[in-house]
């Protein structure tokens, strides 16, 4: 969300805020400024725990899902069509006919074309243009008008099941294939895979019969859920945590991750670095890291400062592999409890 464009849109009569009742924002990013909004009414849905949590600390509102009726909504468009068209329909749902729903999105998320194709189905009002972007409103619907476009599982191949919009929705990851071919089959004790996504990973290591538990450790509450579904095993555990900042309560013998690379559609090798530091502070003095990454991210000097033995094990043109141990992590934090939700409950099937 662009703070100008929410705030031209509240001035200018675009986005008519209600009298009375509440506004659902769909997924605002963390530092959005909603002043524009009566923060007391102000509902927030957003399943990405950082962003989750910088709206909390800031006094807002906030839940990972979408739960009961509002009286307008504003939409912040995200990157997949398949995702930004769901949230709309979420939305649409959660309102009476006749409440306004704002859209708010930049170019390069699509919102030219998520507005030529409400216009085939809404009389969508004023657009104002600005800072790269649009926001613009349209009055809600009977929520039958946007039923095909509510967001809809994808079941693989294997019987795994995806949402639009987390990561590798259509099938596993080539990167994490790899990964996972290349793991020793005497992996055991207590394990954890950062950034689980819908929890390929987690399953493919959860054959070795060593390992007396591993954590999925996953931001995006959608894709935990599916995770949830897909990792039936006992042993898993279903942490919807921001993997830099958890705290487990006990020091892990072995990490898997294949570490998120982007923010937005840029590359951004500092988060693959923040998991690597994370996991030299979660792992035991023996504990070891794999990790994959895309061959040309530069992470080899991060491992260096955050491990004693680094190893490329494997790799292709596209990929390599990377063990790591003996953590030099000077100080570590005390383990205990983060505010992360640990869940141990089996998936409702
Ligand atoms: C490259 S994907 C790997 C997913 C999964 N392990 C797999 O192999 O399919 C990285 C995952 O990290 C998650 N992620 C991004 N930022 C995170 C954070 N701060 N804490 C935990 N998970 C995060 C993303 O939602 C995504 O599911």
């Amino acid at each position: 969300m662009t703070d100008i464009r929410l705030s031209l849109a509240v001035e200018a009569g675009v986005f008519a805020v209600p009298e009375t009742g509440t506004i659902l924002v769909l997924r605002p990013h963390a530092g959005a400024d909603l002043s524009a909004l009566p923060k007391e009414r102000v509902r927030i849905v957003q399943g990405f725990r950082p962003d989750y949590d910088a709206f909390a600390a800031a006094g807002y509102a906030v839940s990972p899902e979408p739960e009961s009726r509002h009286d307008a909504a504003i939409v912040v468009l995200p990157r997949a069509r398949v995702e930004g068209r769901a949230l709309i329909a979420a939305a649409v749902a959660s309102l009476p006919v006749g409440a306004p729903v704002a859209i708010d999105g930049a170019r390069t998320d699509g919102i030219e074309g998520i507005l030529r194709e409400l216009r085939g189905r809404v009389t969508v009002g004023e657009v104002i243009s600005k800072a790269h972007g649009k926001i613009f409103a349209f009055a809600a619907p009977e929520t039958s008008v946007f039923a095909d476009w509510q967001a809809q599982p994808t079941v693989l191949a294997d019987g795994s099941v995806t949402l639009p919009g987390i990561f590798s929705a259509d099938g596993p990851d080539p990167g994490s294939e790899l990964l996972a071919a290349s793991l020793p089959e005497k992996l055991s004790g207590f394990g954890a895979d950062l950034g689980a996504g819908w929890g390929y990973l987690a399953r493919a290591v959860l054959t070795r019969p060593g390992i007396r538990q591993l954590d999925l450790i996953e931001a995006e509450h959608m894709a935990l859920d599916c995770a949830r579904r897909n990792v039936s095993d006992p042993r898993a555990t279903f942490v919807w945590a921001d993997a830099t900042r958890y705290q487990p309560a006990q020091r892990y013998d072995f990490i898997l991750s294949n570490p998120p690379f982007h923010t937005g559609r840029a590359a951004d090798p500092s988060l693959g670095a923040a998991f690597i530091r994370a996991a030299a502070r979660m792992l035991t003095p023996s504990g070891t890291f794999w990790m994959v990454a895309n061959r040309h991210l530069p992470y080899e000097a991060t491992l260096r400062d955050a491990f004693r033995e680094v190893e490329e094990v494997a790799g292709t043109g596209a990929f390599k592999i990377f063990r790591a141990s003996r953590a030099a992590v000077a100080t570590r934090p005390a383990p205990g409890r983060s505010a992360s939700a640990v869940d141990r409950r089996r998936p409702a099937r």
